[in-house]
């Protein structure tokens, strides 16, 4: 008979912070992103600051996103900053190339961004053209953010509108540079990245936090190359992208429609970025073992095939109780690598990939993935706690995969938070937890969860897969025992 109980050590000895930023979101010009998604028609018939849309913006600000990363993306290789400022009638359009070809109006530029930015109450993070842009383009626009004095650019800035800076610290010095990005080798583009950031200046307090265009999944001397050349005090991070994807690149693989074979295999795939960020951090250990660079994985989520009829440049897929384990379980991952991963980047926000708000027209959702950022905001900047975790396996066919992850940390309150996700879809889980060090009295908790993993928020019926309260864990003497339900995320908290 197969094992269902897991046990669990949570340690109260704490030797850092969980950064906020790892959770962060992502937003491109792709799609419905920005253009439908938080920037829409001024007809729309929603409430509206210029043209932000905010009942958008009111469902991420309940969250407390940290960051927003924007324009790109491949989108951030080929954007001219230029062409998004001054008066909208006046500016340039441009071809978006690499998502379906569109016109881009260029009528959401710096100062909108900057507007929604404030609007969510969150940090930009700008990913500045290095494939197709210049030195002095990068160098400009830092200089059009931040400089607070009399310049070209803070001249420019006030005439349009802004005579204030900005001071936006998180910098991306080129996108995907092994591809999209320019498909540069990695001796090639850490010189750039030299060269690009010698100049992306420091002005008073605006210091920039560089991050470095880093590898792609498995590619480990990407990370090796970067970290050797690029001298450390230069870089603030250096990212990592991976997504899950189902099946393979040419077939995907549907967002709602798959058996448990595919589900298996996906949850396996997730599950792989501990690999990815135990190897890349191992890497970077060698060169930078104070990790004084943070690993950014600012591209990361479920990848699937479009829904059927919309535009595949669009990269609009629907988001499953799947999406929410695969979004529970990396941000658990994060946690438990929070001494290396200091930011990430879930792609992206709105209507593309796997999203948090799908809209159409008027009307908005809330996904499975929306809530498992609601139960996670618990860990933000609080002390992480070191866990020692025993699951039992799910196992599929001959493979088999851990159906219990979970990561623990206590908040400024001295309130302690674990979360946890089963994995297995047949089977509830009982985990007991020893809690060294920890006093509590008593227990609360919230879970998401549903009858299937294909389960999903449609605009007919928005509310099938949200939160609700949790009444399976209780103390017995020091120990917390907790019955997970199958397939769920559960969130519970000890005073
Ligand atoms: O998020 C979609 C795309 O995935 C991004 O534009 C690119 O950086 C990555 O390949």
């Amino acid at each position: 008979k197969a094992q269902t109980t897991a046990s669990l050590t949570v340690s109260g000895k704490s030797d850092h912070q969980i950064s906020r930023h790892i959770y962060g979101h992502f937003s491109e010009h792709l799609g419905h992103c920005i253009y439908g998604g938080f920037w829409v028609d001024s007809s729309l018939n929603v409430p509206k600051k210029d043209r932000i849309r905010l009942d958008v913006v009111d469902a991420l600000k309940k969250i407390h996103i940290p960051n927003l990363r924007w324009p790109g993306g491949c989108f951030a290789d080929e954007y001219h900053w230029r062409d998004g400022i001054g008066k909208r009638s006046d500016r340039p359009k441009m071809v978006n190339t690499n998502w379906g070809g569109v016109t881009e109006d260029n009528s959401f530029g710096t100062h909108e961004f900057m507007e929604l930015c404030e609007l969510l109450h969150t940090e930009p993070y700008i990913s500045a053209n290095v494939g197709s842009g210049t030195v002095e383009e990068m160098s400009k626009w830092v200089e059009y953010f931040n400089f607070d004095g009399t310049s070209p650019m803070s001249k420019l800035r006030a005439e349009n509108g802004h005579p204030a800076p900005w001071k936006v610290g998180f910098w991306g010095v080129g996108n995907e540079s092994w591809g999209c990005g320019g498909n540069m080798t990695p001796e090639f583009y850490a010189g750039q990245f030299r060269r690009y950031a010698t100049y992306a200046r420091d002005y008073p307090g605006a210091r920039l936090k560089k991050m470095a265009s880093g590898a792609s999944d498995f590619d480990y001397h990407w990370t090796e190359v970067c970290m050797k050349e690029i001298p450390l005090h230069m870089m603030w991070g250096l990212s990592l992208h991976y997504y899950t994807i189902p099946g393979d690149w040419g077939h995907k693989g549907s967002a709602t429609k798959f058996d448990e074979k595919e589900y298996f295999t996906t949850m396996r795939k997730c599950l792989l970025m501990d690999t990815l960020v135990t190897k890349h951090s191992a890497v970077m250990d060698k060169y930078d073992p104070k990790k004084s660079v943070a690993l950014a994985v600012d591209e990361w989520g479920i990848w699937t095939d479009v829904e059927p009829g919309t535009n595949p440049g669009f990269l609009y897929q629907q988001n499953s109780l799947r999406d929410a384990l695969i979004a529970a379980s990396t941000l658990n991952i994060f946690n438990n690598h929070s001494d290396r991963v200091r930011l990430a980047n879930l792609a992206q926000t709105v209507n593309v990939l796997q999203s948090l708000i799908l809209t159409d027209k008027e009307k908005l959702l809330l996904t499975p993935t929306y809530y498992v950022f609601d139960l996670f905001q618990v860990h933000m900047d609080a002390a992480y706690l070191p866990i020692q975790l025993n699951s039992p396996s799910y196992t599929n066919g001959n493979e088999s995969i851990p159906a219990v992850n979970a990561s623990a940390s206590k908040d400024s309150t001295g309130a302690v938070h674990i979360s946890f996700v089963n994995l297995d879809p047949a089977k509830k889980i009982t985990v007991t937890a020893n809690l060294k060090d920890v006093q509590w009295k008593t227990v609360s908790g919230q879970v998401l969860s549903s009858g299937k993993y294909t389960d999903i928020n449609t605009f007919e019926n928005p509310n099938k897969v949200k939160t609700a309260t949790f009444n399976g864990a209780k103390k017995q003497g020091n120990d917390l025992v907790v019955e997970l339900p199958a397939t769920s995320v559960v969130v519970v908290t000890l005073k």
